[in-house]
């Protein structure tokens, strides 16, 4: 059990203190690396290194394990349902008939959203990105909410508990808005008396004389798959809520540019590009079999999207769930989509072939999470506004643990300059044609 690591650079050694989290996870902390030896680590895309010490997830990529505040993820799934879900990763304990009665309540109360909030709407086209809007939508909450947005964490901490809340609540509502929005359908205001998922569905599908009442197995999934999303460590879009947070930015701004960095096709975009892929394959007539040869070229524009992930060498244990729910949601829906039954091929094959598994490549969340958003009859062009909405806990979470560190400090990574050498300016009169 290392419990310090020597440097040695040239023939001098540096010790350096190794920390050990609860799980047994090492690491050599380097924190006074640059001062003492003058050097600084190199680590691109910081795949082996830790920004943090967190309480609220924890995932082991190798065995496949991932848990919230301790709980895991197929006990939860089973158990639990998004709000209380959200609940726990905010609070670090499941809630208690009352706690769970009054944030149940706390989320119906900040359901609607300022009816200002529907100008940004319609500063943007119609055919405009949904996380773009959803972004700029959440980044104008401290306009209408200044007093939960103080960009001071002593203040904004004695009001975290509203602005969580309506962070939950009000996100919800505005990808309900969006959806009408970008399909020319009028707004449908909240019902306070819906819980969570319900009125989310009331907001999407209701007509002016006809109000959507969901079969409890779409609200069921619905549930599962935002509670799948809640929170996944330090992710793209997670650690950027610390960056940004780190700065004392309050936590709508920390958000929004959480949700910005969620929207990019290799993370929360993902749940699309697996749907563009199956759908292509499907056009072409293929049964996957073409893709996956093309996946293997290595190429990053042929990749088998909704497979690999940065952490898990194994299967990411919300795929298995998410697919086991989708057999379950498309039977009691009568539903029978040509592209569940590709992808379970396609993962089949994969799975079989030496490129994927000596690579260790397993499907990852959002190789189905699509085709069960598909049968709630959510359109693709709102999937990565879903994973918004399901990762909100775990933002609002690991903001908090940034704003609530007194030892906390700016994050400000260094890096290795490999540009030109000093020279002198140059008059624009000899700079020459070219
Ligand atoms: C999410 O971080 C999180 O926790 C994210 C997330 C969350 O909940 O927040 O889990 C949600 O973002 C899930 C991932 C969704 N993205 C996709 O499904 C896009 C497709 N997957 C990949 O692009 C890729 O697997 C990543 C981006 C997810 C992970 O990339 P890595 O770890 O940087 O892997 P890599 O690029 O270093 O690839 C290693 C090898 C390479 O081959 P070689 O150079 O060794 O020959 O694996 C290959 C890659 O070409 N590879 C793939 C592949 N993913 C990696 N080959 C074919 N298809 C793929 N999907």
């Amino acid at each position: 059990m290392p419990t310090s690591a020597i440097l040695k650079v040239d023939d001098k050694e540096y010790p350096f203190p190794v920390i050990e989290g609860t799980e047994g996870e090492k690491a050599i902390d380097t924190r006074t690396l640059r001062a003492t030896t003058g050097l600084i680590s190199y680590d691109q895309g910081y795949g082996n290194t830790g920004s943090c010490e967190s309480q609220i997830t924890y995932l082991d990529g190798d065995k496949g394990i991932l848990r919230h505040r301790g709980y895991p993820i197929d006990q939860l799934a089973q158990y639990s349902e998004f709000v209380e879900t959200a609940y726990l990763i905010i609070y670090g304990e499941l809630p208690n008939p009352k706690q769970r009665k009054e944030f149940g309540q706390l989320l119906r109360r900040n359901a609607p959203v300022e009816m200002q909030a529907q100008k940004i709407l319609e500063g943007f086209p119609t055919n405009a990105s949904p996380m773009a809007m959803l972004s700029a939508m959440v980044a104008a909450l401290p306009a209408y909410h200044p007093e939960l947005a103080a960009n001071n964490f002593e203040k904004d901490l004695k009001t975290f508990d509203l602005a969580a809340g309506m962070a939950i609540s009000k996100i919800r509502t505005m990808v309900a808005m969006i959806y009408r929005y970008t399909h020319g359908l009028p707004f449908v205001f909240p019902k306070q008396e819906l819980p969570f998922c319900d009125n989310f569905l009331h907001m999407m599908f209701s007509e002016p004389y006809q109000d959507y009442i969901p079969v409890p197995e779409v609200s069921k999934a619905l549930n599962l798959v935002l509670l799948l999303h809640a929170d996944h460590e330090q992710n793209c879009s997670t650690s950027t809520v610390r960056m940004v947070a780190s700065s004392q930015a309050n936590l709508f701004t920390s958000m929004s540019a959480a949700i910005s960095a969620l929207s990019g096709p290799l993370h929360g975009g993902a749940n699309v590009a697996v749907m563009q892929m199956l759908q292509q394959i499907h056009d072409d007539g293929d049964d996957g079999s073409r893709f996956i040869e093309a996946a293997k070229s290595g190429k990053k524009g042929s990749r088998l999207m909704g497979f690999g992930h940065a952490v898990y060498r194994n299967f990411d244990p919300r795929a298995k769930i998410v697919g086991a729910a989708c057999d379950t949601l498309l039977k009691r829906l009568g539903i029978d989509d040509p592209l569940l039954a590709i992808a379970k091929h396609l993962e089949e094959a994969a799975l079989r072939d030496d490129y994927f598994i000596s690579r260790k490549l397993y499907p990852n969340v959002d190789f189905y999470s699509g085709i069960i958003m598909r049968a709630i009859g959510i359109p693709m062009s709102m999937f990565t506004t879903m994973f918004a909405i399901g990762r909100a806990p775990g933002y609002i979470a690991n903001w908090h643990e940034v704003a609530s560190d007194p030892k906390g400090r700016i994050y400000r990574p260094r890096q290795i300059y490999q540009g030109k050498l000093a020279r002198e300016y140059v008059p624009m009169a000899l700079r020459g044609e070219k």
